[in-house]
């Protein structure tokens, strides 16, 4: 019987999960046996899709905006990464029940070009995207600030997962720059919107966006400009996604072709 994977969000259908796990699944040898499909389910219908899942031959799914929340919440048991980040992007259909995990976090860490222990980080947003980025960075041992336009969101995400809150935060004294909002997704100026500014990066900085549109982001645009190192939410998605994938099926996950996949076209990276 095949064997079906899929992605869980609302909306969906710009996704490029399909595409990146079906070509790792053919580059594994698996795709007869294996499939990867995007399904498109409402927050009201979100619980009781998932639970018929296991029934229709499904053995796990990536779960995308806005139901992150909702997946953690269903499922039987959890990983510790998805408990203490409050969101699950994995779940895996077992004979034990529904198992959440979190790879968003990992997969951001292996998308670093280095460790960021020890470094000043800033991280922009406090949404659910902003949690595992500010989880994953902690762990790690770097120093996290996190700013966001609504402040009290970042006090409170603080106040949970740790890291210090910053209003005004100057960006050119950081290490690492995450942009964990969703300013560029419906192309707004990220350096407009964010305490960026275009001539504030240089050498020695990492900026990592995790939104990417149909054209590079200005941001990374900028940075890249003054020097700075960047990874694009592009390579993010790859790494969440070899992570989902390796948990699946327990094979290694082909990095060059799901990344090969992925940048044909375009989507956000969290899903
Ligand atoms: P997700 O779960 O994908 O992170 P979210 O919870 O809706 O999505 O969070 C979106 C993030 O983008 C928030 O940090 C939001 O800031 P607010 O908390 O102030 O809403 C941020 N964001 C969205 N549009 C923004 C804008 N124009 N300028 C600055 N931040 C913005």
């Amino acid at each position: 019987m095949m064997r079906r994977l899929a992605v869980l969000g609302h909306p969906v259908a710009h996704s490029r999960s399909p595409a990146m796990q079906s070509a790792a699944l053919a580059e594994l040898g698996l795709a007869g046996a294996w499939s990867y499909e995007a399904i498109d389910v409402s927050p009201d219908e979100f619980e009781q899709r998932a639970r018929a899942m296991p029934g229709e031959g499904f053995v796990g799914a990536n779960v995308t905006v806005p139901h992150k929340g909702a997946a953690l919440v269903l499922a039987d048991s959890l990983s510790e990464t998805a408990r203490e980040i409050g969101a699950a992007n994995t779940l895996s259909f077992t004979e034990d029940g529904i198992h959440a995990d979190n790879t968003d976090a990992e997969g951001l860490l292996k998308a670093l070009p280095t460790s960021p222990q020890g470094e000043a980080a800033l991280v922009l947003g406090a949404g659910g995207a902003a949690r595992a980025v500010v989880w994953a960075l902690l762990r790690e041992g770097a120093d996290v600030d996190v700013w966001n336009r609504t402040e009290l969101r970042s006090r409170n995400l603080c106040a949970e997962l740790g890291g210090s809150p910053v209003s005004v935060p100057d960006a050119t004294t950081y290490r690492l720059i995450v942009n964990s909002t969703s300013v560029g997704l419906c192309g707004e100026d990220a350096l407009a919107e964010l305490p960026l500014s275009t001539s504030g990066f240089s050498a020695g900085q990492t900026v990592v966006d995790l939104v990417y549109g149909a054209a590079p982001s200005q941001l990374l645009a900028a940075a890249k400009a003054g020097g700075a190192t960047v990874v694009d939410g592009i390579e993010v998605l790859v790494c969440q996604g070899a992570l989902s994938l390796e948990i699946w099926t327990g094979y290694e996950p082909p990095l060059q072709a799901m990344r090969a996949a992925a940048r044909e076209d375009k989507g956000r990276a969290d899903d």
